[in-house]
């Protein structure tokens, strides 16, 4: 699949669920929260047939994302169907990490089993070490929970978690260099990652905003000079630098203030109640749930990916004063 500004579509993120154990100051409305009625969200069926229709289009990359994903009951279930879908290479998972250590019945962590199922790519959420930070970033008192998680995940084998760290002025901006530390002992692969409009324009006030750029200034001024490395990608739009004394990179992930951040960009979101998303910075978004449960083909879902990536923006408008319409706990980072 490909777009008329050549971007080549292979990766599908699909939030399974807008429900979260945590209420990260970025992710969740102030508001009283509502979720979604359970007759509204995609069966696991139906994701997985979707997953099958988007397989047969050229996608190769998932990332299962929510909400929370580990919260949705009986997920395992759902990453095995995944995983018996071959075309799919690539399956990855976003979380807080709190539920990853986790042990089900027979003994075996969440991890564990998710590393059993071909997942290959563990991106946690981390913005910070420091635990009151944490809590009152996330809402929730679970920095140890989240370590935990993240142990589990390196007893499991993955070959290499990464971290995401939202970056928020005054909030976590003295611990940035913790986060290297930490990263670096543990071998985990940090990025930084600018505050985006997605739930409410006002948490991106001036106040809140951290630029990538200053991130970087602050790290060198710590740690040393880092070097670009124009050639070293992940599956998204990070930007990689290596310390020049140490081996260490780091990504950042300029939603802001990176004018080519959308040049490369690969995606198609599936929300939980069954809209497809070409683009996380624009309100377009088209039904696929509807002709799903009134019994359209997979000739007649594939017209729809197709006319959902035809209508793939050239770049988001977040930088064009957006005003979010849906929360990002039900879009999925
Ligand atoms: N701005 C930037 N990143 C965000 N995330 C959630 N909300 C925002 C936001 N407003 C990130 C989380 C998580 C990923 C799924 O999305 O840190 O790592
Ligand atoms: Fe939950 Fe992730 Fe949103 Fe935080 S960012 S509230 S952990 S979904």
């Amino acid at each position: 699949m490909q777009d008329h500004f050549g971007h080549r579509i292979s990766y599908l993120r699909i939030s399974i669920t807008d429900r979260c154990n945590e209420r990260c100051l970025y992710c969740m409305p102030r508001e009283l929260q509502e979720w979604l009625p359970h007759s509204e969200v995609l069966t696991y069926a139906e994701l997985a047939r979707l997953v099958q229709i988007a397989a047969s289009l050229g996608v190769t990359k998932i990332r299962v994302t929510g909400g929370e994903p580990l919260t949705r009951r009986n997920v395992l279930e759902f990453f095995r169907e995944l995983s018996l879908i071959e075309s799919i290479t690539d399956i990855g998972i976003s979380t807080n990490g709190t539920l990853l250590a986790k042990r089900s019945e027979s003994g075996q962590t969440v991890a564990e089993s998710l590393a059993e199922l071909r997942v290959k790519h563990l991106n946690v959420s981390l913005d910070t070490l420091d635990q009151e930070t944490y809590a009152m970033i996330t809402g929730r008192d679970a920095l140890p929970e989240t370590l935990r998680g993240l142990e589990a995940g390196k007893c499991a084998g993955f070959a290499q978690i990464r971290l995401n760290s939202v970056l928020i002025r005054g909030k976590n901006e003295e611990g940035l260099g913790d986060l290297v530390r930490f990263a670096r002992e543990q071998g985990f692969l940090l990025r930084f990652i600018e505050l985006m409009p997605v739930t409410t324009a006002d948490v991106l006030s001036d106040e809140n905003f951290f630029p990538i750029a200053e991130a970087r200034r602050n790290l060198e001024a710590e740690f040393g000079p880092l070097v670009s490395e124009p050639d070293f990608h992940t599956n998204g739009p990070a930007l990689y630098y290596r310390f020049k004394d140490h081996s260490q990179r780091i990504g950042f992930i300029g939603a802001m203030t990176n004018l080519h951040f959308c040049d490369s960009c690969n995606k198609l979101r599936l929300t939980c109640d069954g809209k497809l998303r070409p683009c996380l910075g624009s309100h377009l978004e088209f039904d696929i749930k509807e002709p799903l449960r009134a019994g359209a083909s997979d000739d007649e879902l594939r017209r729809l990916f197709l006319d959902v990536v035809d209508r793939k923006p050239q770049q988001h408008d977040f930088r064009f004063n957006y005003q979010p319409g849906r929360k990002m706990v039900a879009i999925g980072g």
